[in-house]
């Protein structure tokens, strides 16, 4: 019996016949924090396709041996990408997700680990990952943290459509007169 049978995470490489539980547990995951920021922008991201769209592109290029999904009795509850730069050999986990009616069990923290596992044994020097600060992706960055990655706060800016402010160039620079 696999270890995923029993309750037991079980993770292994993403294969063909996963695409529509890894789909839908993304669009699942992904909905509270991409619906936010819509409200946020005041704009439609149409995310649901962007999503697919970045799944898509992972499981048709060299990228899906770098995609691993969670199964738990039997079911795909998770999914992880990483990838390793070999020049700065560098490693980033990229789009991670665990089905939101499975979250908070340490699945999300255990993929961390074998994607980290995987990016050391490949080399890599550092892996970064990255989080929103928003309260939608607070597990992410606790699970970041339980697997011992160390914040470093950068402010990353974004406006919607209508929303530029004006301004000219008239005002004397601070300092000069
Ligand atoms: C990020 C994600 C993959 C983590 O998976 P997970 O299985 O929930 O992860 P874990 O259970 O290992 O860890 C989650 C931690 O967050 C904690 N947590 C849950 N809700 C929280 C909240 N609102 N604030 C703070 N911590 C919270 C959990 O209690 C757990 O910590 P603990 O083990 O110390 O109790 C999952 O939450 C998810 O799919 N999120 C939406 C998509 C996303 O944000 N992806 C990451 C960026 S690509």
């Amino acid at each position: 019996v696999a270890l995923g049978a029993l309750g037991t995470p079980l993770l292994r490489p993403y294969v063909d016949g996963d695409w529509e539980a890894v789909v839908d547990l993304c669009l699942l995951a992904f909905a509270p924090g991409c619906e936010s920021l819509e409200r946020l922008l005041g704009t439609d991201l149409d995310w649901r396709t962007c999503i697919r769209r970045h799944l898509r592109s992972l499981t048709q290029s060299g990228e899906r041996r770098r995609l691993v999904v969670a199964e738990v009795g039997g079911s795909v509850v998770g999914v992880v990408h990483y990838q390793v730069d070999r020049g700065t050999r560098s490693g980033c986990i990229g789009v991670s997700a665990v089905h939101p009616a499975r979250q908070g069990r340490g699945i999300g923290s255990l993929m961390y680990r074998h994607a980290l596992d995987a990016m050391w044994a490949q080399g890599a020097k550092y892996v970064t990952a990255e989080a929103a600060g928003d309260p939608s992706q607070a597990p992410a960055r606790r699970a970041y943290e339980k697997v011992g990655f160390v914040a470093v706060p950068t402010v990353h800016y974004v406006m919607g459509p209508g929303r530029t402010r004006p301004g000219a160039a008239t005002r004397p620079r601070r300092g000069k007169t």
